[in-house]
This record gives C-alpha cells, structure tokens and sequence, in this order.
C-alpha cells in the first residue's frame, strides 16, 4: 500500500482537516509504516496559488502548516513529509498529463464551479487546471489509498479517469503507467460543516471564525464557539433517524463521534433525550482534552524555523527520489526523447 494525502497551506488547520483528513494521516502511518508500506503527506503550496495569495504570507503558512501536522502527530522519520514546491516533479508531470485530462472533465468539477462564481473569465488559469495537478501529485507515486474528506472525492475522481486514459491510450493493461488510486473517506466525518451554518463545510475561508475550531484555539475559545454553535431547540434524538431535517444537531453529534473514536448510534445511546446545554459543554471538553495537547506541541514546534525547513528539505528529497522513475515513464510513453 502506498499513502498520500495532501493540504493546502492557507491558513490555520481546522477540525475539518483534522478530524476529514489529518487524523487518517496519522492512523495510517502507524499501521502503513509497520507493514512496510509508504506514507507521502504535503503541503500544496502549488495549488496555493490558483487563488490570489501573498507571498510572504504563504511562505509563512507553509512552515506552520509542518508544525500543525508535526504537532497532530505526523512523524517525519515514518512518514515523507514534504511540500510540492522542491519536488519539481509534480508540475512537470501535470503538465504531461494536461495533454490525457479532458476540457470537458475540467468544466464539471465543482470546486472549480464554486470557486470561480460567475467570474470565469476573471478566474487565473491555475485554478482551472487545479484538479489535473492533484492527480499528478497523486499518479506520481503509484499512490494506492488518498484519505481525504468529501469534498475532494470528484477531484480523485478525474485523477482516476486521467489515469485509465492515459493507460489506455499509451500503456497497456498488463504494463500500465499509473496505479488508479482510492480515496479513503472516513464514515464519521466525511464532511464536516460550519457551526453557524450546517449547510456549508467548516471551511478556513469562511469569514466567520465562529463557524470553525481552529487547532490553534485555546481551551475558552474552543468552549465558547461549541456554546454558541447554532442548533434547534429539542433534545437530542436516541437515533439516527432523529436526526433527519437537523443539520446543526446532526453535525455536532458526528464530531463527537469522529473525536471520541465512537459511532453516531453509540453518541445518541448516550445522550438520547438530553438537550444542548448537557450535550455542548461535554462535546466542548472533550474537544478542549483532544486538542490541548496538539496545541502546546504546535506552540512549541513553529518556533523553530530551521527545524521545520530541515523536515521539508528531508522529506522532500525522499518525495523525488520516488518520483522520477514514474515521471521517466510517463516521459517515455508519451514518446518524448530525453537523450
Ligand atoms: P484542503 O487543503 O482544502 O483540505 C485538506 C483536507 O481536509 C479535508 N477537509 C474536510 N474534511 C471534512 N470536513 C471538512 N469540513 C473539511 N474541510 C477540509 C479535505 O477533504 C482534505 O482531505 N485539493 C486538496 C489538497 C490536495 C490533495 C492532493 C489532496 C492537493 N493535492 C492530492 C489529496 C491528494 C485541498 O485543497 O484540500
């Protein structure tokens, strides 16, 4: 098995990274690395910029991103941890695979839907072919399983169709080019929303902080947004049936699960019948023991910037290593003389 995941380094990690994607990060690596497997984990510092961005800024995120994910439990010496910007291989390999990905494919990706709005013409190019460079970053390293949340599985989709097209159409069945990759989704929290709106995602865009926890916030903040998250006034349900039209309560329920490492019917077991002012300070406690201790490491961790750019300097001379014999490959399939 090979594992590889990505995220983008724009800001503060929130418990939709963590508890969508980060924390299968870690689980995976424990189990992958003791059966002899790879994990690859990066930052898409790439990908950053599809969207306006400061420089300074991205520099900045990149290096507390690696602390985050340090901080979360991600071990560089078990795990290649790295970021896309000193592995050159990523680009190149996009753009080889921009000849097998498709306009039409591209026009159907909701990510680029949203993002873009009506401003499609106004919309940096990057942002367009966006998805086409995640597949590279994952077809790069015969990636077999990619945890990530919800929201990226129509991304690992078109990587898998690139993929099966590029197989088709300059490899064969028996001598394929690219693994196709899985994505790893997990049950409890494949997406989680915002606290003040459970129609949406917990999104690091979204202009309210109140609608996210940070990995960053203290225990009174972490108390304070779980209190003020919105909700409906009835108890909690013993069922998940119950739960059916209530989005808020729903949602706050699953992250209980995914953070206790229980199921939603075993959450509503024990809470069935009790009304938010029970349910929200035990959620909130229960965040503050669980991410107490990834915020003193982080605190710690981001001060020492040298240390941070030695593990991505590591990881990312590991990353290429294991990248160019796939991107020789490629090269050579599409019929391109490299001397
Ligand atoms: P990004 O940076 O938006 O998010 C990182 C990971 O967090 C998950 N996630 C969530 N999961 C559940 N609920 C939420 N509210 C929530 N918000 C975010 C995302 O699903 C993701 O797994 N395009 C990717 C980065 C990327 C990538 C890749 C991922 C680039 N190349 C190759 C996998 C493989 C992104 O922007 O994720």
């Amino acid at each position: 098995m090979r594992i590889l995941s990505g995220i983008q380094p724009t800001g503060n990690l929130h418990l939709g990274n963590y508890l969508g994607a980060i924390r299968n990060w870690v689980l995976m690596q424990d189990e992958i690395s003791a059966q002899g497997g790879t994990c690859l984990y990066f930052l898409a510092d790439l990908h950053a910029i599809s969207m306006p961005h400061d420089p300074a800024t991205l520099s900045a995120n990149t290096r507390e991103m690696v602390a985050a994910l340090v901080a979360c439990g991600l071990d560089p010496d078990r795990s290649i941890l790295f970021n896309q910007a000193q592995v050159p291989q990523h680009a190149e390999l996009q753009w080889l695979l921009n000849g097998t990905a498709r306009t039409g494919w591209l026009n159907r990706m909701t990510q680029w839907k949203d993002k873009a709005g009506k401003n499609r013409e106004g919309a940096s190019v990057a942002l367009y072919t966006y998805p086409v460079l995640q597949a590279a970053d994952v077809l790069l390293y015969q990636s077999t399983h990619v945890p990530v949340g919800e929201d990226q599985k129509q991304h690992l989709e078109l990587a898998r169709d690139i993929a099966q097209k590029f197989n088709n159409d300059f490899a064969s069945e028996e001598n394929p080019v690219f693994t196709l990759p899985a994505p790893m989704i997990p049950p409890e929290a494949a997406r989680i929303m915002s606290l003040r709106d459970a129609s949406g995602k917990m999104s690091k865009s979204d202009p309210s902080d109140m609608s996210r926890i940070n990995l960053t916030d203290d225990a009174d903040t972490i108390m304070q947004k779980v209190k003020k998250a919105k909700t409906d006034p009835e108890p909690l349900p013993s069922e998940i049936a119950g739960l059916e039209g209530r989005a808020e309560a729903k949602n706050l329920v699953a992250i209980y699960a995914a953070m206790s490492g229980s199921t939603i019917e075993q959450i509503l077991t024990d809470f069935g019948g009790a009304g938010f002012g029970t349910f929200k300070p035990a959620l909130g406690e229960l965040l503050v023991e669980r991410l107490a201790p990834i915020n003193a490491r982080f605190v710690e961790l981001r001060q020492d910037r040298t240390a941070l750019d030695a593990i991505l300097r590591k990881g990312a001379e590991k990353a290429r290593a294991l990248a160019v014999p796939t991107l020789e490959r490629t090269y050579e399939a599409l019929g391109l003389v490299r001397g």
